[in-house]
């Protein structure tokens, strides 16, 4: 498992899958995914079954935080898209729980993602994609130290209207200079 300070990164289990379910049919939580059609225990066990011949690093973590002498579980992340010549990867995350939005979480996560990234995967360099009206994801990837790299423009429909996707990314030599404080 992965250590924060009130976070921890685990394996997804089986038992997960109904809260997934949950969660990915809620409009609110899905506004910023790739995510728009309505998810079945089915289609989330299928997925689950298929995770095991995924490679090991692209495997989806759960996003455990502390609740007294136990753990929470609030929401997923992972890493996909790596390049081993370039030494690069993107991450994702959910926090399906709304009742954890806007607590910190969400940057903690991904603070011990580049962690991971940097120091275990040995990357140089993490990206992400979000659409641009996803506020709250971006002010959280900027205050984790990822800073916007490019804009693919209209690259949403979404509710009638087109949206620009971010790219926002970090190096090691930033991650570096900031310090790893988590
Ligand atoms: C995006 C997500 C990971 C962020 O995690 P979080 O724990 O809610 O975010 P944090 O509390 O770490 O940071 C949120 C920041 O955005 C700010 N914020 C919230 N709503 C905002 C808005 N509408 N406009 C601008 N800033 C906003 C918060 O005030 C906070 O900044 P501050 O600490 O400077 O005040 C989480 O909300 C989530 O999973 N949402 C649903 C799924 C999703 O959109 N995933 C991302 C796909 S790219």
């Amino acid at each position: 498992m992965i250590f924060g300070k009130r976070v921890r990164l685990r394996a997804v289990t089986r038992e997960d899958i109904p809260r997934f379910v949950e969660w990915l049919n809620d409009p609110e939580v899905i506004e910023g995914l790739v995510i728009y059609l309505p998810f079945s225990m089915e289609d989330e066990t299928r997925w689950f079954d298929g995770l095991a011949s995924r490679p090991p690093e692209e495997r989806p973590l759960a996003i455990d935080i502390r609740a007294g002498e136990d753990w929470t579980h609030i929401g997923s992340c992972g890493f996909h898209e790596f390049n081993w010549r370039h030494r690069s990867a993107e991450i994702g995350i959910a926090i399906g729980n709304k009742e954890f939005w806007n607590q910190g979480f969400g940057t903690e996560t991904v603070r011990l993602m580049l962690r991971h990234g940097f120091d275990t995967f040995n990357l140089n360099r993490v990206f992400l994609r979000v659409y641009e009206m996803n506020r709250r994801a971006v002010r959280s990837y900027e205050k984790a130290g990822l800073t916007l790299e490019g804009r693919l423009r209209q690259a949403r429909y979404h509710n009638g209207k087109y949206y620009d996707e971010l790219i926002m990314g970090i190096l090691r030599s930033e991650w570096d200079a900031a310090g790893k404080e988590d």
